[in-house]
């Protein structure tokens, strides 16, 4: 496409979209706005100079869930504000919750104009015409455009690309979408539902991708997936290749400086990805492997199809090829039928791994999913109290992974000036916050930073030697 054909045909319109959820809703959010932008919107921060909003949503659990409908709420408020200086808003949701309750939405939220789940995201112009139309009937005729449907065509090759510009001033660092979707049926989880069937993109558009974005000054890309390491696109002689393998076609790309990915499943760790661990300097050594509970009684319940021993000796494994890898994780507490034991085997897993980083949550019971129907739920306050033992662990096992930092030297991608003034801010390999005293010079590039120090969430660097970007 050239810029003449990317140029906005009419005056500016503002959209402001606000994400919920994974990585892969501002992902998808990045793109929706590239898919609007040869069509005239420019993204806002403020929902009141909006000419059109889109919530991207998500349904994982039900207070992401709930959201959604108290922001309808302020919004709706909003737009009367603005249809009262004669300007006018419409109002979109996209996203899990979107693909889940599609026409429950518009029911409960009659000012809703359009609701379209992530499958249907390249449609997004045409579906704003039809809305367009529908805002010249009556209150009683209009109906929202509702669009979840999981098409045929392949999304990701009819969303266009952002500008150069553009993508620079999202960060030196990007997410990348490669497989989309999830077979596994975790007797919790809505993503089957939401997401649909696991699709991997094939190999040759992504590393297109993956080079659009280094041209463009990217330094670090994370590549995404509900379950990344499941990965599977085919190359252009239609055999599947792996997620490991296409670490290191990604490696080949000159500029590009560090590789990341998640989210990943215990079953598809495979040894070609850590091989790729061992052998390939820019796979960071950071990996996030949710295993949710320690108990192999729950495990079974949770349909995660492994074993407690199971995960711990794939940890071994993967630490014998990167005995530096940082391993941060998911938790569920509170799942249907979870005893004292159960939980205690969860916080026995978690001692004998040692987490970098982890996020934990309490069981949340999702419509239609097996789960759901599981007698033994269990109280809210127990889940509390778990909930909070568990947090107190980690924070712990965080605070000593920090600590066990202060001392070394380093390589820190710097990404952005720091909160205080002369300071820059960017990431250790292991996805550590890291702030040091540095001129603005320094972005862009990886440096050598000796650890002086921790704060509560990130750590305290001082600049050693530059190395060549
Ligand atoms: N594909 C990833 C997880 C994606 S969902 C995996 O298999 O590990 C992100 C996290 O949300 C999950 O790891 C889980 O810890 C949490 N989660 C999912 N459904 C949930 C539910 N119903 N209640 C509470 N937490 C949930
Ligand atoms: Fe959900 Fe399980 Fe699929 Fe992860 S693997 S997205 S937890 S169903
Ligand atoms: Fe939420 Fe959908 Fe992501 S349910 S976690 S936004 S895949």
């Amino acid at each position: 496409m050239t810029d003449m054909e990317t140029m906005p045909r009419t005056a500016p319109k503002r959209v402001f979209i606000k994400t919920y959820g994974c990585q892969m809703n501002v992902y998808d959010s990045d793109r929706m706005a590239d898919a609007l932008a040869p069509h005239g919107y420019v993204p806002t921060q403020d929902a009141a100079e909006a000419d059109l909003v889109l919530l991207n949503t998500c349904h994982i659990r039900e207070k992401a869930s709930e959201k959604v409908f108290s922001e309808l709420g302020r919004l709706k408020e909003i737009q009367g504000e603005r249809r009262a200086m004669g300007a006018d808003m419409m109002i979109g949701v996209a996203g899990c919750v979107a693909q889940a309750e599609g026409e429950e939405i518009a029911r409960r939220a009659p000012v809703v104009d359009l609701v379209f789940g992530p499958q249907a995201y390249h449609r997004l112009p045409d579906m704003l015409e039809k809305a367009r139309g529908q805002r010249h009937m009556h209150p009683s005729l209009k109906k929202a455009v509702i669009d979840t449907d999981f098409p045929e065509e392949d999304k990701f090759a009819h969303l266009p690309a952002a500008k150069k510009d553009v993508t620079l001033a999202r960060g030196l660092t990007a997410f990348l979408t490669v497989q989309e979707g999830c077979d596994k049926f975790c007797s919790f989880c809505v993503v089957p539902y939401t997401r649909g069937a696991e699709v991997s993109r094939p190999v040759a558009q992504v590393l297109d991708e993956a080079r659009r974005l280094v041209d463009a000054g990217v330094k670090e890309i994370t590549l995404l997936g509900q379950n990344v390491n499941a990965y599977h696109g085919l190359d252009a002689a239609g055999r599947p290749v792996g997620l490991g393998q296409l670490a290191f076609l990604l490696a080949e790309i000159a500029g590009l400086e560090r590789l990341r990915y998640t989210t990943s499943h215990p079953r598809d760790m495979d040894d070609a990805l850590i091989a790729a661990h061992r052998d390939l300097p820019l796979l960071m050594p950071y990996l996030h492997l949710p295993v949710q509970s320690g108990s192999d009684r729950i495990l079974k319940a949770m349909n995660r199809k492994h074993t407690a021993a199971e995960y711990l000796a794939l940890i071994d494994k993967i630490k014998k090829a990167r005995p530096d890898m940082a391993l941060s994780g998911d938790f569920i507490v509170g799942f249907p039928g979870e005893t004292d034991q159960d939980f205690e085997d969860t916080l026995t897993i978690i001692r004998e791994t040692g987490y970098a980083s982890a996020y934990s949550f309490k069981y949340s019971t999702r419509p239609g999913t097996p789960g759901a129907n599981l007698g033994d739920q269990i109280a809210e306050a127990v889940k509390t109290e778990r909930l909070h033992r568990l947090q107190d662990l980690v924070n712990q096992q965080t605070a000593d992974f920090h600590a066990s930092c202060v001392g070394r030297t380093l390589p820190v991608l710097i990404e952005r000036v720091g909160r205080q003034p002369g300071q820059v801010g960017g990431r250790s390999p292991y996805l550590q916050a890291v702030h040091l005293d540095g001129s603005p010079d320094l972005i862009g590039a990886i440096h050598e930073v000796e650890i002086i120090g921790t704060s509560t969430n990130s750590l305290v660097g001082r600049l050693q030697q530059a190395v060549a970007a």
